[in-house]
């Protein structure tokens, strides 16, 4: 199944490249424009401004919370009844020291507000509470993609792996745009993984 897009695209794969090339020119976009450092630290509303910024020329829902439940894995993320709810309380969690912000972080990963996308905006939004608060982002090219998604599919339950992962990829450098993008990588899920893998079998 395709999800419904601008683009007019109706095979996996195929959205899978052009929404990866248009978000990663998208997300320079935002960086270098300036933008993305004017926006609050830590609020569902900037959340909704990157995913926007992101994803408007791909998706009707971009900056949308989304209106059905969904799950990876065995997970099921926040449900759609509560999600309202749940984003308010992440507005109001504390973020003043680097436990704070990740477990803040893994919070919003398990309110996951958008049908698509969230792994991507939300890792801006999470460099942008390390920027503003402690003066550090996540160098995402020293995480490995596999223990990422490792760690964030047990943070539900433990947060102690991804707080490990990504304290040893904290860098000062936080206005170098290479290590911004990094974490811009479509391929931190499986979805993405698929849908080339199954490409490439055709
Ligand atoms: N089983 C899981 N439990 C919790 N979080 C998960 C799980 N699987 C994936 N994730 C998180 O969800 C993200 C993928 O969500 P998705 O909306 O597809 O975003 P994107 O399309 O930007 O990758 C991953 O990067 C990871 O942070
Ligand atoms: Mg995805």
């Amino acid at each position: 199944m395709v999800l419904d897009n601008k683009l007019g695209i109706t095979e996996s794969a195929e959205l899978a490249r052009e929404e990866e090339k248009i978000s990663k020119k998208k997300a320079l976009e935002l960086f270098e424009s300036g933008v993305l450092n004017s926006l609050e630290a830590g609020k569902f509303e900037s959340l909704s401004q990157i995913h926007k910024y992101l994803f408007d020329e791909i998706y009707d829902f971009a900056g949308e919370v989304r209106n059905i439940n969904i799950a990876k894995g065995n997970f099921r993320f926040a449900p759609v009844m509560y999600l309202k709810q749940s984003l308010e309380h992440i507005d109001n969690m504390p973020q003043s020291t680097y436990e704070e912000i990740i477990e803040k972080y893994v919070e919003m990963n398990a309110a996951h507000p958008f049908r698509e996308g969230n792994g991507r905006s939300t890792r801006i939004w999470l460099d942008l509470i390390l920027k503003k608060e402690l003066g550090k982002v996540v160098n995402w090219s020293k995480v490995d993609k596999e223990d990422y998604l490792l760690a964030m599919e047990r943070s539900p339950i433990k947060d102690i792996e991804i707080k490990e992962l990504l304290k040893h990829a904290l860098t000062s450098d936080i206005d170098n745009r290479d290590v911004y993008m990094k974490g811009i990588d479509a391929s931190y899920c499986y979805e993405g993984y698929f849908a080339y893998k199954t490409s490439e079998l055709k």
